[in-house]
C-alpha cells in the first residue's frame, strides 16, 4: 500500500509539466525547487517532504483556471492525508496559504515582494491575518515550519535551476508512510 502511494504521488509531479501560475517555471520544477531548499537548510525529513508535495492540490482538479483552484491546500492535505502521510505533513501542507496570510499581515516587504499573480490569489484566500489569526496561528507548534516552507514556496521559480528529480525523494517519502 505504502509504495502505491508514493507511486502516485511521484507521478501525479512527473506529470506537472504545466506553468507554475504566473511564474517561470513549471509544477514540477517549483516542488523540486522547494524541496531542494529546504534540504539545503537542513529541515527535517517531514518538512522537506512537505515542500515537495505543497502545492499537490493544484494537481487534482479537472480544471485548474488562471491562479490555481480555490483552497488548493484544502484538497492537497486531504489527498496526502488519505495516502497515509504523517498529520504534521499533511498540517504544514495546510498551512502554507495561512502562512501567506501571516506573512502578508506581519511583513510589508513580503507582501510588497509577491508576485502578480500570488497578489491576486491572496485576495481569493482572505487576505492578510487579522491581528487575533495571527495570534491564533502563531501558538501553532508548527508554526516555524509552515512559515519556512512558505518562503522556499516563494523563492521556488527560478528558471533553469540545477536541482535533484523526483527519485532523489522516494525513499524520503517511502520512510514516512505507515509500515
Ligand atoms: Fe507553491
Amino acid at each position: 500500500m505504502s509504495t502505491s502511494a508514493v507511486d502516485r504521488i511521484l507521478k501525479l509531479l512527473a506529470q506537472a509539466q504545466g506553468a507554475y501560475f504566473g511564474e517561470p517555471v513549471t509544477q514540477l520544477e517549483h516542488a523540486l525547487q522547494c524541496a531542494h531548499l529546504a534540504q539545503q537548510a537542513g529541515a527535517r525529513p517531514t518538512l522537506v517532504a512537505a515542500a515537495l508535495v505543497h502545492d499537490v492540490g493544484h494537481l487534482l482538479g479537472e480544471s485548474p483556471d488562471e491562479f490555481g483552484e480555490a483552497g488548493h491546500e484544502v484538497l492537497g492535505s486531504a489527498y496526502l492525508r488519505a495516502c497515509g502521510l504523517p498529520e504534521t505533513l499533511v498540517h504544514i501542507v495546510a498551512g502554507h496559504v495561512p502562512a501567506k496570510r501571516y506573512l502578508t499581515a506581519t511583513d510589508p516587504a513580503y507582501h510588497q515582494a509577491l508576485s502578480a499573480a500570488s497578489q491576486e490569489t491572496l485576495r481569493r484566500q482572505g487576505g492578510p491575518m487579522s491581528e487575533a489569526e495571527v495570534a491564533a496561528f502563531r501558538a501553532d507548534p508548527l508554526f516555524a515550519e509552515m512559515v519556512q516552507l512558505r518562503l522556499w514556496d516563494e523563492a521556488a521559480k527560478i528558471p533553469g535551476l540545477p536541482v535533484p528529480g523526483l527519485e532523489h525523494y522516494r525513499e524520503m517519502l517511502s520512510q514516512l508512510m505507515p509500515r
